[in-house]
């Protein structure tokens, strides 16, 4: 997809601006186009590229494709609302099958937007430890630069944003290079087959993300990896549950959402 893709400025592109858009264009090995005065349309065009990255005062970085109509940014979704329902009583799912508490190292393989790294991050504190891997290289860097630079208004999840560490790798090649039970948690969050949230911002990341299920050979390496548990986040009646049977299986707070358990001893 990269390969389709260019980068370029806002309209009014400061000679800093264009400095920092040619760095973009450096770690997504695309090309780095002025944007002299065209819509996004007339420059994804002449450029031959499906997509452009447009980069603007203030960190801000947004990706669009103009003839899918999709606009990709990152922001931390419902990080902070979620954060609120643990700090309320009202738990969180996710929280609860990874039995996450202060200290705890946790390696999320899917990383996306982070919004799991977040919350994972805040339930473990400074103590614990965060690490997100994503494939894809326009949302692994994305996500990297939103972690360390967005302006969230809530000084603890901001804090929790800046504590995740968050690398553009495929999960499979990361697994193998990690020691055993050098996490307390491994996680997976793929993406379904067929999507349950229909939340428009959801859409994007649907559109820009790897798809395919969590192998065998992912898990058996998650397995060794993790000291305490493998989650892996699916749709409820999973046929995956079928391949890779889990120790046990709770629900989310939505009922279309299920978290298979798999005991690393
Ligand atoms: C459903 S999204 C995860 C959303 C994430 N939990 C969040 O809170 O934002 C799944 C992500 O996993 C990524 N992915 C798929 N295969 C991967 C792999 N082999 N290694 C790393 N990331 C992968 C996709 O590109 C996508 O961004």
């Amino acid at each position: 997809m990269e390969g389709n893709l260019v980068v370029t400025t806002s309209r009014k592109a400061t000679p800093e601006l264009v400095a920092c858009a040619q760095q973009w264009a450096e770690r997504l090995q695309a090309a780095y186009v002025p944007r002299a005065g065209h819509s996004l349309r007339e420059l994804a065009s002449l450029a031959g590229a499906r997509g452009v990255l447009v980069v603007a005062e203030g960190d801000n970085v947004v990706y669009h494709e103009p003839t899918e109509g999709v606009e990709y940014f990152f922001h931390p979704n419902l990080a902070r609302l979620r954060i609120h329902n643990i700090k309320t009583g009202r738990g969180d799912p996710m929280v609860t099958a990874m039995q996450l508490g202060a200290g705890d190292r946790v390696l999320d393989c899917t990383l996306g937007r982070g919004t799991d790294a977040i919350i994972a991050s805040w339930a473990v504190g400074e103590s614990g430890r965060v690490v997100g891997v994503e494939v894809v290289p326009l949302l692994a860097q994305l996500t990297i630069h939103g972690l360390r630079t967005y302006p969230e208004p809530s000084a603890e999840v901001r804090a929790a944003m800046r504590r995740v560490c968050a690398l553009q790798a495929d999960h499979n090649d990361f697994l193998q290079r990690q020691a055993d039970n050098s996490f307390d948690i491994v996680y997976f969050d793929p993406i379904f087959d067929r999507p349950v949230d229909t939340a428009a911002t959801m859409r994007p990341l649907r559109h820009l993300a790897a798809p395919g299920a969590v192998t065998r050979q992912a898990l058996a390496q998650a397995l060794r990896v993790a000291a305490r548990r493998v989650v892996i986040k699916q749709r409820r009646d999973s046929p995956l549950w079928r391949q890779l049977p889990p120790d046990a299986v709770i629900a989310g707070h939505n009922s279309r959402i299920e978290y298979g358990l798999f005991n690393a001893d």
